[in-house]
């Protein structure tokens, strides 16, 4: 029995394969390379020494699915899929809403008819919007997103929420990834932004090696301790960890929708980032104080005990590793 991952030559998706290969199971990846590149599949096969089957082609597309489904015998469904992108989604929302949404939905239709019901879906902390309280848990209240990504996020959720009550015979894990940053301390896998890039951590790692030529860092009147946002920043490979004990989880109990934060439980400010970066690594990350960024939050981390209790999984990583993996793996592409 295999595990379909599609998306899974993206920035989770790839560091998802190698843990799941690295603990024997057997997998397929779907991707169409729209934001990854084929080399990644190599990379994967490198770092693991194991091998897998891969279909190019856009996991929405219902035929080619199908194919999939008849081929391979499939157990469970990890769906890495999603356009990820905040600033891009406002502008191009009807592409997000189709690839994320629509797409999901091809999935799950096509799942169900090869009697598939497990299934393992990519959230956001996003989900949570402004939180009511933090660390925040599972049970906080969810809605308020900023954007579109963030509500394609929400809207899955609550169309599996919708399924699993049609139907508890599915086996549904929601994990809600808080901040994902770093890279394979091989450096042969990491995230690789399309132009400049938007989040915190590839920005800085690209100040550093000297490709941009400072952060700006998005607000200092927050009321946080140093006045810049805080967030729960937690390294990838822990993160693809966290799907194992999920999938590990669904395989052993009884049918149920699960619904987990994945994070460090710790909140760490832009200029905490700056200068962990800058002790790890030796390298400069020059900044300068800009406006705040519309739509972000002040600070926003994981209460990730429900996590640490029920799937027996918390991160391991330091702040330290997830700066120098983040840096290793750019310093490795110039
Ligand atoms: C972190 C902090 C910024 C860039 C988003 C999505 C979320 C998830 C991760 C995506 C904030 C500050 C950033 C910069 C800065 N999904 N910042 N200068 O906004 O918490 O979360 O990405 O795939 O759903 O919403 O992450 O890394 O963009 O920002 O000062 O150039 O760094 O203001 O405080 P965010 P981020």
């Amino acid at each position: 029995m295999a595990v379909l991952l599609p998306g899974g030559a993206g920035y989770i998706g790839s560091h998802t394969a190698v843990e799941l290969l690295n603990a024997g199971k057997e997998i397929i990846i779907i991707d169409n390379f729209s934001n990854s590149k084929p080399e990644v599949l190599e990379n994967i096969k490198k770092i693991t020494g194991k091998d897998f089957k891969f279909y190019e082609m856009d996991y929405a597309d219902k035929e080619k699915l199908e194919k999939v489904f008849q081929e391979n015998k499939i157990d469970a469904v990890l769906n890495f899929a999603g356009y990820k992108a905040v600033g891009e989604s406002v502008q191009k929302p009807l592409e997000y809403y189709t690839n994320n949404v629509s797409g999901c939905l091809v999935l799950l239709d096509t799942m169900r008819k090869y009697n598939c019901k497990k299934f393992i879906f990519s959230s956001s902390a996003t989900v949570y919007g402004e939180p009511e309280k933090i660390p925040l848990t599972e049970d906080c209240k969810t809605g308020g997103t900023t954007n579109p990504y963030g509500t394609t996020k929400l809207f899955i959720e609550q169309i599996l929420k919708d399924l699993y009550k049609s139907d508890n015979s599915w086996d549904i894990g929601i994990l809600r990834y808080f901040n994902p940053v770093g890279a394979h301390e091989s450096g042969l896998i990491g995230e690789e932004p399309q132009g400049i890039p938007n989040n915190l951590m590839p920005y800085i790692a690209r100040v550093a090696a000297g490709k941009l030529k400072e952060l700006s860092v998005f607000g200092n009147d927050y009321d946080t301790p140093d006045g810049t946002g805080v967030r729960d920043y937690i390294h990838v490979v822990d993160l693809a960890k966290g799907h194992v004990n999920m999938l590990e989880k669904l395989d052993k109990e009884e049918t149920g929708l699960f619904i987990y934060n994945l994070g460090t439980g710790k909140g760490y400010s832009v200029l905490d980032m700056v200068k962990a970066f800058e002790k790890a690594t030796g390298k400069k990350v020059p900044y300068k104080i800009a406006p705040r960024r519309a739509g972000d939050i002040a600070a926003c981390y994981a209460d990730p005990t429900k996590a640490k209790k029920e799937l027996g999984w918390e991160a391991t990583k330091t702040l330290e590793d997830m700066c120098l993996d983040s840096w290793n793996y750019v310093k490795n592409k110039q």
